[in-house]
Parts: C-alpha cells; structure tokens; sequence
C-alpha cells in the first residue's frame, strides 16, 4: 500500500495509473475508520483496478463551535484497515498542503445547503464542496463511495460534479449499524454510556415512521409529533430537526406519496447526530 503525502505525490501517482490504463476508486474519508469506511471500500474495491483512501479532517466545513479540535484521530490503526481492506493507496495530505497560504477560493451551492443541516451549519457544507473538488482534482478517480449516512452531503456531491463537469462517476455505499441498529459514525465515540443508550432513539424513530407509513399514515406533522414525542422519552436528547422531505431537492413534502427522505438529527449533550431513511409508501 503507498503512502502519499504531498499533493505532487498523489497527482503523479494517479497520473501513472492513467498512463497504464488503470482506473481509479476513490473513498474519501477523515479517519478514524470504521466498519462505515470499510464497507465503503468494499463497494469500491471491485470497481476499478486500484483504490485510493484519503485521511484528511477538513477544517473548513467545521463551524467556529464544532468539534474539530476534538475530532478524533488514530492514523496507525486507519492504515492498519486500509490495508486491510486492500486499499491501493492513502493520501494523507496536511493541511498546508490542501489549504497553502492565500488560498482563496471556496466551492457553494445555491440550493441543496438550505435545508437539513445546513440550517445550524452554515459553512459546512461549503467546506465539503471545496474539498471534495480538490481532492477530485488531486485524485483524478473514475468513480468515487460516499455514505448513505451523510445523505444531505451525497447529494451535494452528485449536484457538484454534475454542475462542474467531474468525468467521476458517485456511487452510495449503505449505511452501516451497530447490531442494536445505531448508525456507526465516528462521532459514537463522543457518547457517554447513557447518552449511547439514547442515540438508538434515532434509528428506532425511522423504524416507527416505517412502521406508521406501512399502516397508511400520509401526514408528515402526524408522524413527527409522535417521534418527537418518542425521541423526547429518551434522557439528554436535544432534537435538531426531523424532516419528511424530497429525496432529490431535499424540500420539505407535505403528503407522503412517493418516496421520501426522513432525515433526523439529534443532540446529546455536545455530540450531534444523524441519521435517515429513504421509505417508499407503496412498499
Ligand atoms: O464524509 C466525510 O468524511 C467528509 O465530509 C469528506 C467527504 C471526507 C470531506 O471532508
């Protein structure tokens, strides 16, 4: 497995695949790996004839009160799993190397960051614009995994690579749950063991939804209410938003007909989680 520091190092790496005719999978990630990563390099791995891993905790799309000083680290044990999971090559860029001094330039989008998180996380998803093109452009992948988890983001990239041109195709991994159905996050690590035991109201919520909407509930209001009530039940939770909305615009629906997104994030103490499900009414 290679390891790649420098910008130039990762450029020309990928521009020798290219030269060979090899296609490249690209899993970007901030580490502290998890059994959410390796199934998203699972998914990659067959696709193209190498695999490209990034290790990079991305400051920009971190708010001034967020959890990027805290956010946890163990590069030994991500290199360990990478190759583990046969990854062709790491890039483990630092952070003068993506943002050099007097870099300038940031990557929005118009419409996709005004619902879900980017209400309470104004620059976030800017920031994960921005990188993501740049590591699309220091990586040069053919085909690149993001996690169903993080779905508001996994449409920000399909909206961007479409809008500026990338030749990458976006391909969604599943979420990964723990066996009690909590959805693996690197952030779990954060949780007390009472407040691990109130996170499972996320999961168990897009359960009930499922449940109510199988049984021919259509209004949204009604279903929210009884999961507010339901994830209020649980001690320490502070909810964010739950939202019943459109899977492609992520506008808020008011009859569930078709398809819909039931997003939720949830606070408990300091940690903010999230979670989702599509459910398909007809299903
Ligand atoms: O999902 C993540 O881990 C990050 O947002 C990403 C895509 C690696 C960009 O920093």
């Amino acid at each position: 497995m290679d390891i790649l520091k420098t910008k130039p190092e990762m450029q020309e790496w990928s521009k020798n695949k290219k030269k060979e005719s090899k296609t490249i999978c690209f899993v970007p990630t901030m580490g502290y790996l998890h059994q959410g990563h390796i199934s998203l390099m699972e998914k990659g791995k067959p696709l193209c004839d190498s695999l490209v891993l990034s290790i990079f905790v991305n400051p920009t799309q971190f708010g001034p009160n967020e959890d990027l000083d805290s956010y946890p680290s163990d590069i030994e044990n991500d290199l360990a799993l990478a190759k583990k999971a046969g990854v062709t090559a790491v890039f483990l860029p630092n952070k003068q190397n993506i943002y050099p001094e007097n870099y300038q330039t940031e990557i929005s989008l118009q419409y996709l960051p005004n619902f879900l998180c980017g209400k309470s996380r104004p620059v976030h998803f800017a920031g994960v614009a921005t990188v993501v093109t740049k590591l699309f452009n220091i990586v040069m992948p053919d085909v690149a995994v993001f996690g169903q988890k993080d779905y508001q983001q996994l449409q920000v990239i399909r909206q961007l690579t479409l809008d500026l041109d990338f030749n990458i195709k976006i391909v969604a991994g599943d979420i990964i749950r723990e066996k009690d159905g909590l959805a693996m996050s690197s952030r779990n690590a954060y949780l007390s063991k009472s407040q691990r035991t109130s996170a499972l109201s996320l999961s168990k919520s897009l359960r009930l939804a499922g449940k109510l909407i199988a049984r021919g509930e259509k209004n949204p209001v009604a279903i929210r209410n009884e999961i507010e009530t339901f994830i209020q039940s649980f001690p320490e939770t502070n909810i964010e938003y739950i939202s019943f909305c459109n899977p492609a615009t992520l506008e808020d629906i008011d009859n569930i007909e078709n398809q819909v997104l039931l997003a939720i994030a949830v606070k408990l103490g300091k940690t903010r989680l999230i979670d989702n499900a599509l459910i398909d009414p007809s299903q």
